[in-house]
């Protein structure tokens, strides 16, 4: 079925069968006819960060950047979903096109720059959702706010989302807006995430809430850069991380392989496996890791886990290979 369907929406501009898409599986969702359409997702508890995930197949963040869509996508039987990046304010993005497909590699290359509605319109998103499963929430800084205002903003987004949130996922990886991967590195890492976790403390002590923080690292970062920054995260006792996002490696040949962005799918896999391994060695075991980039089968799946991950989330194979993925990634 998703096949006819993807035939039609891949002759689309890739920005608009994204949202075409969305809306179609939010209409199937609000007529109560998923279960018509695909398969029952087995599930397989797994405790981490303090939550019971119904299995390690998450949804990855950027598909679904206001919120819009989290009970049609929960439906299709994601073990969590995550939503975002949200910025305080809205922004526009990049100008378009800003997305393209590498079709024969299965892979994405984007340059959104956190085009989203911004806080306030989200908060009143999650009001409305019926949604009960693990929820992930994506903050980022604005385009215009610069590096050393950058924690006005992500502090901003943790106490507008705490309430809502299973987990907050502090993103200084998108290669797509200008500076942001600066805060990886040592000082404005150690403030933004003293901060956060200021902000987390305040949360659980005055409303009992515990909220993890999980950063989301870039997979182009140096040995170096990542031994600096697994310090970090160890030192300011981080509940998780996400590895990783898009990389501007570009290790393909194709018509649109010079378009400025992040790349993702297959061709990440390796590069993002590398950053997975080597970041379980300098962690030790300390700060569980959800594994992104690349994963698009059973034994992708199992290589990232293999690495050292503990979660999985998708994006790129889900656009590629619709929701039948999930229910086969549900069990690794
Ligand atoms: C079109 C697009 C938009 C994305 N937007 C975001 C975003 O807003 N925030 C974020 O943290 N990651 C974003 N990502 C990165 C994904 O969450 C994921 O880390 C990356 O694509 C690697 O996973 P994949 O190979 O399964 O796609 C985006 C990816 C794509 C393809």
């Amino acid at each position: 079925m998703y096949k006819q369907i993807k035939n039609i929406l891949f002759k689309l501009n890739p920005e608009y069968a994204h949202a075409i898409a969305l809306t179609l599986i939010k209409f199937v969702n609000n007529l109560n006819l998923t279960r018509l359409f695909f398969k029952n997702t087995p599930s397989q508890s797994f405790p981490l960060l303090n939550l019971i995930f119904p299995n390690k197949i998450g949804l990855a963040a950027g598909l679904d950047k206001n919120g819009d869509y989290i009970d049609a996508l929960a439906s299709l039987g994601f073990g969590f979903i995550e939503i975002g990046t949200v910025t305080p304010k809205p922004q526009k993005g990049n100008p378009k096109p800003r997305l393209f497909r590498l079709v024969e590699h299965e892979a994405i290359i984007n340059r959104m720059g956190f085009n989203n509605k911004g806080i306030d319109y989200v908060v009143n998103r999650l009001k409305k959702t019926k949604y009960k499963g693990i929820l992930g929430i994506n903050i980022g800084k604005n385009k215009d706010t610069p590096n050393e205002k950058a924690v006005d903003d992500y502090l901003l987004g943790f106490n507008a989302f705490w309430r809502y949130a299973s987990y907050i996922t502090v993103n200084i990886s998108s290669p797509n807006t200008p500076g942001l991967r600066a805060l990886q590195e040592k000082e404005s890492l150690e403030q933004l995430l003293s901060a956060l976790k200021n902000a987390q403390a305040n949360i659980h002590a005055l409303k009992n809430k515990y909220v993890p923080l999980v950063v989301k690292i870039s997979p182009d970062l140096t040995d170096a850069a990542l031994e600096e920054l697994a310090h970090v995260l160890l030192a300011q006792k981080i509940d998780g991380v996400i590895a990783t996002n898009t990389t501007i490696h570009r290790d393909i040949t194709h018509a649109h392989a010079n378009e400025t962005g992040g790349l993702s799918g297959k061709p990440l896999q390796d590069r993002s496996t590398d950053i997975i391994k080597k970041l379980a060695g300098l962690l030790n075991n300390r700060i569980p890791i959800i594994a992104v980039g690349g994963i698009h089968d059973e034994a992708s799946a199992r290589e990232k886990l293999n690495a050292g991950a503990q979660l999985l989330q998708v994006y790129t194979s889900f656009i590629y290979q619709g929701p039948s993925l999930i229910s086969k990634l549900a069990l690794m």
